[in-house]
């Protein structure tokens, strides 16, 4: 069967059946501390041939295996899921599994850089042990007290839900990455390590609500963070992440411990 499909402004329809293909320009902010250019990042330029349906992370691929294998970044599941990808694509932290390179204006050269405030270790990769350091700070795991029940921990359908938003986390860091607060100086908790013990503190199966609000008390807990809601935007899971911080502030104000 033939079909036309549109193509992204400026580019050529396609037809016999065929995803219409387009060229698109990636503006990728490299960075080797072994290279020629020393420590100093860099942009470089590449234009690939892409498809319809194509993603970001389709046209990284053809960047790496046609033009440059040492270009360096992670993904891993592709399809949203694993959390290893996010990066900064137009001035904006996104998933680049998830970004349908015509959704982000293809006519213009697309830029794509590491997210910002942790380390660049190489090209599109930061190191995540800061960020993984504030997730385990918080305990993102059930604690419980008294003996170990006979039976299954039941929970009705309305406790589930009261925790359910912030249970999406695929910790892929677009939102502390997002946050001006965590760039000032790294030291913020950031929105990530509070979400996740978000999670906890409203899991009617767990006892310790107590100690990760302690935790979250601290000057560089949940009190830093200022609303500016850049995390909320950044999510790619849709996790209303500022209304989960005012939630934990609003349990600390409210719970005597
Ligand atoms: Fe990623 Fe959203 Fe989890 Fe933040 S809350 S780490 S943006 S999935
Ligand atoms: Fe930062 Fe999100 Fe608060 S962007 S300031 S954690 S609302
Ligand atoms: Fe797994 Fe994008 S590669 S979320």
């Amino acid at each position: 069967m033939t079909a036309t499909l549109e193509a992204p402004a400026g580019s050529e329809k396609t037809e016999v059946g065929a995803v219409p293909s387009f060229e698109v320009t990636i503006k990728l902010r490299r960075y080797n501390p072994e290279s020629e250019h020393g420590e100093d990042a860099y942009w470089e330029e590449y234009t690939v041939l892409a498809h319809g349906t194509d993603r970001v992370l389709d046209a990284l691929h053809k960047i790496k295996w046609e033009h440059d294998g040492s270009l360096t970044f992670r993904r891993s599941c592709a399809h949203g899921i694993c959390g290893s990808d996010a990066m900064r694509i137009n001035g904006r932290n996104r998933l680049a599994c998830k970004t349908l390179l015509k959704d982000v204006n293809p006519d213009k050269p697309i830029t794509v850089e590491p997210i910002k405030g942790l380390p660049v270790i190489k090209d599109l990769v930061v190191d995540m042990e800061p960020f993984f350091a504030s997730y385990r700070e918080i305990m993102p795991f059930l604690i419980t007290s008294g003996n170990e029940p006979s039976k299954e921990r039941l929970q009705s359908a309305e406790q589930r839900e009261r925790f359910d938003d912030t249970t999406k986390c695929i910790l892929c860091a677009a939102c502390t990455s997002s946050c001006p607060v965590f760039w000032t100086d790294g030291q913020y908790f950031g929105p990530a390590a509070i979400v996740n013990a978000h999670r906890f503190i409203f899991d009617s199966r767990d006892d310790g609500a107590t100690q990760r609000l302690e935790i979250l008390n601290d000057k560089e807990g949940v009190w830093r963070c200022r609303t500016t809601f850049n995390c909320t935007e950044a999510c790619p899971r849709g996790i209303e992440i500022t209304k989960a911080i005012q939630e934990v502030k609003r349990a600390m104000i409210t719970r005597a411990f």
